[in-house]
């Protein structure tokens, strides 16, 4: 039985790739400091897949910790998910995102190769394409993101693909995921932000349970079909098997690969809108309001590449993404009640 190291696996994507590892045979030891997950999240992964996770809460730049984990468990590989990820705090407090996600990583990559662990899957994003002058985004354009976060997963990538340069042993895999929605099957994990929602999904979700009143529609004068920017939504299971895929990659071929993880099919707010409303039986009232600072108008992925190398496919469409988005909501409503 092969042991991963998830860190951020309390997370969001973090706790849907835990329960697909432990459905797959494989025994995870997590490292999370839950600054944006809560511990609940763990009893729900147990019981899903009827098995603990070992648990850490630490910080992934808390070298003792991490050699700690890395003497006392048998890992064969890490997957790197801790970091943190809202755009707008990453602009007004760079230092805090440069230390957590780039300052982070390099810790966790220095003590897991002094462990002679060779196997790290990052989690990247779209975001490190910033405009590269299309809209469907292949992994070979230029990258330039446009935004501090954006910078910090830009760097490590750059970081890891140099490493593996100078350590052919190394195998690394930098999954670049679009837009993340929806939750497990089971309704008991999916995301649940702290405070108001900046996502799209989340937000919708909260106006459905009477939360929010209404939803902000960022710009509708986009040279779009409905004039609302379109995105590439990926059911977060699908990203999961995504890691799976990597981790089974990865033991044949030493080196770097950087992978688009997307559907290739962009939808835009309306449309989304109209799908969650479809599937919940709930009206989502919204304002057409002015664009946002620093959206795009329209991004997807070309999925080519993780369909060539990693046999990897998106499954869920956006009737499915909105079921489970509003089955989580309402059981956690209910729980909440
Ligand atoms: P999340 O915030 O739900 O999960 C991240 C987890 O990492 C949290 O549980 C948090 O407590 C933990 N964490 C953060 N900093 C840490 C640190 N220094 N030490 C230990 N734990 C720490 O986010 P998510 O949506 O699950 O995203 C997971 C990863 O995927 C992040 O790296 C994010 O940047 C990346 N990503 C997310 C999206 C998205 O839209 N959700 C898109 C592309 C990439
Ligand atoms: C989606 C669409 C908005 C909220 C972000 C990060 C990106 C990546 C994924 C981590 C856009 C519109 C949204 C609202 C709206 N994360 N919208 N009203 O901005 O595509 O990507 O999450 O790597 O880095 O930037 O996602 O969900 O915020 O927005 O109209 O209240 O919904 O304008 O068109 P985004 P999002």
């Amino acid at each position: 039985m092969k042991t991963i190291l998830v860190t951020g696996g309390v997370g969001y994507i973090g706790s849907h790739t835990v329960v697909a590892l432990q459905e797959n045979g494989y025994k995870v030891v997590i490292l999370d400091n839950l600054c944006n997950s809560k511990a609940i999240t763990l009893s729900n992964i147990q019981k899903i897949s009827s098995q603990a996770p070992i648990f850490y809460q630490g910080d992934i730049r808390d070298r003792p910790m991490l050699r700690d984990i890395f003497k006392n468990h048998p890992i064969d590989g890490v997957i790197h998910f801790a970091g943190l990820k809202a755009v707008g705090e990453s602009q007004s407090e760079p230092l805090k995102y440069y230390d957590n996600n780039v300052v982070g990583s390099i810790t966790l990559l220095e003590e897991m190769i002094k462990a002679k662990v060779d196997t790290f899957v990052f989690s990247s994003s779209a975001t490190v394409y910033g405009e590269p002058g299309a809209t469907q985004y292949q992994e070979g354009m230029p990258t330039t993101p446009i935004n501090v976060y954006g910078r910090t997963k830009l760097m490590v990538e750059e970081i890891l693909r140099d490493g593996a340069k100078a350590n052919p042993g190394l195998r690394v895999a930098c999954l670049r995921y679009f837009n993340p929605v929806g939750a497990h099957l089971s309704g008991l994990i999916g995301e649940n932000p702290v405070g108001t929602p900046n996502n799209l999904m989340p937000y919708i979700g909260q106006i459905a349970l009477g939360i929010l009143p209404k939803l902000k529609v960022f710009g509708s004068d986009y040279p779009t079909p409905d004039g609302t920017g379109l995105r590439d939504y990926i059911h977060v299971h699908d990203l999961a098997q995504g890691h799976l895929l990597a981790l089974q990659y990865l033991e044949d071929h030493p080196g770097a690969l950087t992978v688009n993880l997307g559907t290739g099919k962009p939808y835009s707010v309306l449309e989304m809108i109209s799908a969650f409303e479809k599937v919940s039986g709930k009206s989502i009232p919204y304002d057409l309001v002015e664009r946002r600072s620093g959206d795009l108008a329209e991004y997807y992925a070309n999925s080519d590449l993780a369909k060539t190398v990693l046999g990897w496919e998106a499954k869920h469409g956006i009737e499915r993404m909105c079921e489970d988005t509003w089955r989580f909501y309402r059981q956690l409503d209910s729980a909440q009640s």
